[in-house]
């Protein structure tokens, strides 16, 4: 037999375990060896596949309103740029996407949305409950950033099962760099808890290569998720947007998140993982990579192809022009090519799914 090399022992360690001391997560971050980094990932790919065979999960992206109330350094539908055309779907054209996405195999709704102030906690329940009288079978998952736990409380009773929120970055004082003083990272990890409280399958996650992240602050995320234990976790690359003030920044890379999509993978096993959009926007294979270093989901876009380029969080945005079923067609063929396969089913969490039969 041959002798392990020192990554590997710590790959091994970290799949048995579930964890790592400071000083192995940021060997395993600062990795480079192309065997290292290949063992990792089939490591992941078999965690992942031991839980979930070779089944990829869809999810259809709404993105119902790119109105926004805060102001991320960061991200193209902040408030104060003015080059974002603002637009918000109604009740019908949300319901139509919808009707497309049944079609289409899909069994989750993601409801995206800026902080619209225009969605009360009455028209969102209205609307939750729109789409689940419909489509009884699907689940809905909202991603409208920071409310109050009363708020939240109704929109889970309407019939939303489960909510994203990204905690961007778990180290406070660069959530500080990445955010104007009005947001609190305080806050955020406060939603985190209550979504938590409620009893919604709850997503994290955070941006890879943000302005200002280092090892440190990626270690942090990882202890953060090891402590949440959230069921969903969405990593991608940052990229910068033109009309931001980070628009000079350099991005974030696809081989730091195809690494840290593989060390998620070993450290929550059971983690519903998405192969996200940014990551396919970084790199063309992006995706495929993705799915190659354990994730198991992916999330494309159901909105109309009319609003899709106003929903510019970041510069060169994959799929604006494409319909949901040129998606959908688009991305089977690239799971194929990855041995994987898409699956027409709600895919909730392990521990959840029990509970919604
Ligand atoms: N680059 C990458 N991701 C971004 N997001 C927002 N702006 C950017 C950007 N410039 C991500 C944030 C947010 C999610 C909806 O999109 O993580 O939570
Ligand atoms: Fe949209 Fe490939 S996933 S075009």
């Amino acid at each position: 037999m041959s002798m392990q090399n020192d990554y590997q022992k710590l790959i091994n360690k970290l799949e048995q375990e579930q964890d790592l001391s400071d000083a192995e997560f940021a060997t395993l971050l600062a990795c480079h060896d192309e065997d290292g980094l290949e063992y990792l990932r089939q490591r992941a790919r078999a965690v992942r596949e031991k839980h979930f065979g070779q089944d990829v999960y869809i999810r259809g992206l709404i993105e119902f309103t790119n109105y926004c109330r805060n102001n991320c350094y960061y991200c193209g539908i902040r408030r104060e740029n003015d080059h974002a055309q603002r637009y918000r779907l109604t009740t019908e054209e949300i319901l139509n996407c919808c009707e497309t996405g049944w079609q289409l195999g899909f069994r989750t709704f993601v409801l995206q949305g800026g902080e619209d102030a225009y969605f009360t906690d009455e028209r969102l329940v209205d609307l939750i409950r729109a789409i689940k009288k419909r489509f009884p079978e699907c689940a809905v998952t909202l991603s409208i950033g920071e409310r109050e736990k009363d708020s939240y409380e109704q929109l889970f009773a309407a019939g939303a099962e489960r909510f994203l929120l990204r905690h961007e970055t778990a180290d406070k004082a660069h959530y500080e760099s990445l955010h104007p003083a009005e947001m609190s990272y305080t806050h955020r990890m406060k939603c985190l808890q209550a979504l938590r409280e409620i009893g919604y399958q709850v997503g994290c996650g955070m941006m890879v290569g943000s302005p200002g992240q280092a090892s440190a602050q990626l270690l942090q995320d990882l202890r953060f998720l090891q402590k949440f234990q959230p069921e969903m976790v969405g990593i991608g690359p940052f990229i910068p947007q033109h009309d931001t003030p980070l628009a000079d920044q350099p991005a974030g890379t696809a081989a730091m998140t195809v690494k840290l999509l593989a060390i998620i993978r070993l450290l929550l096993p059971q983690v519903l993982l998405p192969a996200t959009t940014a990551l396919g926007t970084i790199d063309p294979q992006g995706r495929e990579k993705g799915l190659r270093a354990g994730a198991n989901v992916l999330m494309p876009n159901l909105s109309p192809t009319t609003v899709r380029r106003k929903y510019a969080l970041y510069d060169n945005k994959i799929c604006m022009g494409e319909e949901a079923a040129e998606c959908v067609n688009c991305l089977a063929r690239r799971v194929a090519s990855t041995g994987y396969q898409i699956v027409t089913n709600r895919g909730d969490h392990p521990t959840f799914a029990k509970r919604s039969q």
